[in-house]
């Protein structure tokens, strides 16, 4: 185990702020506060550099599914690279781990006799499929249907396509020109409904809206619609009964793909189910995309998944111009079949069931003032903050900011997302006592940044 003195910390702190560009940051707050420096994982737990221990509740982002440390994975990992680290996938190559996780891959997902096509990322599987997605309708002559609807307050990735898809303005502002013929409709966001309306009472206006974009477009303009089932870093959204049914019905009606960005959802993220669109009983994807849960972070992997009809088109075609160096990375698919073989072995869909009901049963009981809504699916879990209960009012700046902040304190990795909500997100293997270490520590951070917000006025 490494200790660190004062003098060592000191100094790779400076190296951190001379060298490192960290991703999605502020620069701003980074010089200002220092960084956070994570040297060690075990299960649910993580160590920083000064040997402070965390509840790591996010699994770093949203990825870390059979917890830190697994030396199983270390075992295969070694194996593999003194096999071979990879070989490539281009032209007639091709390597024992990515045909083994492309198989198991195929069997698990909903959409019968896919194929997988493999990514180092989330963003390169959504920047893949929506080449593909284009290319599939020039393959069929059908080459006006460019443009891809999605929703706001997703996030689907920050590349030059994917960002287009991802809806949070922040990512968007100053990028721009970015890749033309993306629109997008209101998220199902029912706590905050767009439409004013309260679920049962109303139309399901969210799904029904895809109608509307779409012959707002014209139907032979629209190749795709793309959604995570349950939204993650736009606000831990899950929409309501029936929702996904109807958008498999409109996507039907226009001849529409429907891509599931299971990125976050996979592997039984959300509980009780491996895909998140399982949840939504008898919906199919055309094609779906993940990552994250795949290798549970150990390496990075992306894939995309498509169907059957889709590589038939794509396959009338000479040659499919599109692949990465580390499409199909031997180590990442050797670690992702073994993670993969935990998730299963150890049950863990359904732990993160029974933990996500219990995390969200925990924080609702706590009843403060603040907490608006708790919900999610699994173990995503989001905690809706207000200045008013009663009119559903958001604060002029965040709270759920100050409160991770808090909570950071208190030894618990928390994050704020967008909106004003706190992101809950442990690994899938979290066990009873954790779980409510989490509410324990979420309890007094929200009380105390309440208390500093209504002092401060
Ligand atoms: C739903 C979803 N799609 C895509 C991405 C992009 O994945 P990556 O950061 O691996 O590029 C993310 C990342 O958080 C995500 O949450």
């Amino acid at each position: 185990m490494n200790t660190y003195s004062s003098e060592e910390i000191n100094q790779i702190k400076q190296a951190d702020l001379q060298y490192f560009l960290h991703p999605t940051s502020s620069i701003a707050i980074l010089e200002k506060k220092g960084p956070k420096i994570i040297v060690r994982g075990k299960g649910c737990k993580v160590y920083d550099i000064e040997g402070k221990e965390y509840i790591d509740g996010t699994s770093g982002l949203w990825f870390n599914s059979i917890g830190h440390g697994r030396s199983e994975i270390a075992q295969v990992a070694k194996e593999q690279i003194e096999t071979l680290e990879t070989y490539h996938g281009f032209n007639e190559f091709s390597n024992i781990p990515a045909i083994n996780l492309a198989a198991k891959v195929a069997e698990m997902v909903p959409i019968k006799n896919s194929k997988v096509f493999f990514t180092s990322s989330g963003s390169e599987a959504n920047d893949t499929i929506f080449k593909l997605v284009r290319f599939y309708w020039f393959a069929k002559e059908m080459d006006s249907k460019d443009y891809i609807i999605t929703r706001n307050l997703a996030y689907h990735g920050v590349t030059c396509g994917a960002v287009q898809a991802t809806r949070l303005p922040k990512f968007h502002e100053g990028f721009d020109p970015l890749l033309p013929a993306f629109d997008m409709i209101d998220a199902p966001y029912c706590y905050l409904c767009p439409w004013k309306k309260e679920y049962p009472g109303c139309n399901l206006e969210c799904a029904y809206s895809l109608e509307e974009k779409i012959l707002e477009l014209r139907p032979e303009n629209v190749g795709a619609f793309i959604a995570e089932p349950v939204m993650g870093t736009g606000g831990v959204i899950v929409p309501p009964p029936g929702y996904y049914q109807i958008i498999r019905d409109i996507c039907d009606k226009y001849n529409v793909l429907f891509i599931a960005d299971e990125v976050i959802n996979a592997f039984g993220r959300t509980g009780g189910c491996l895909f998140g669109i399982e949840h939504w009983q008898g919906v199919t994807p055309d094609i779906m995309t993940i990552a994250k849960g795949i290798t549970s972070g150990y390496v990075p992997l992306g894939a995309a998944v498509i169907s059957d009809e889709i590589f038939q088109v794509i396959r009338s075609k000479e040659k499919f111009f599109h692949g990465f160096t580390y499409s199909a990375h031997a180590l990442a698919c050797r670690v992702g079949l073994k993670n993969i073989e935990i998730i299963e072995r150890e049950n863990l869909k359904d732990n993160s069931k029974r933990m996500g009901e219990r995390l969200i049963a925990g924080l609702s009981a706590l009843n403060l003032a603040p907490i608006g809504e708790v919900r999610g699916k699994g173990l995503m879990v989001g905690i809706d903050l207000v200045s008013s209960r009663s009119i559903r009012e958001k604060y002029q700046t965040s709270l759920a900011v100050r409160v991770v902040e808090i909570a950071y304190e208190y030894g618990l990795i928390s994050r704020p997302l967008n909106g004003d909500i706190v992101q809950l997100s442990p690994a899938l293997i979290i066990s009873e006592a954790e779980v409510d270490k989490i509410v324990e520590i979420l309890g007094e951070a929200i009380n105390k940044a309440y208390r500093e917000k209504e002092l401060i006025g």
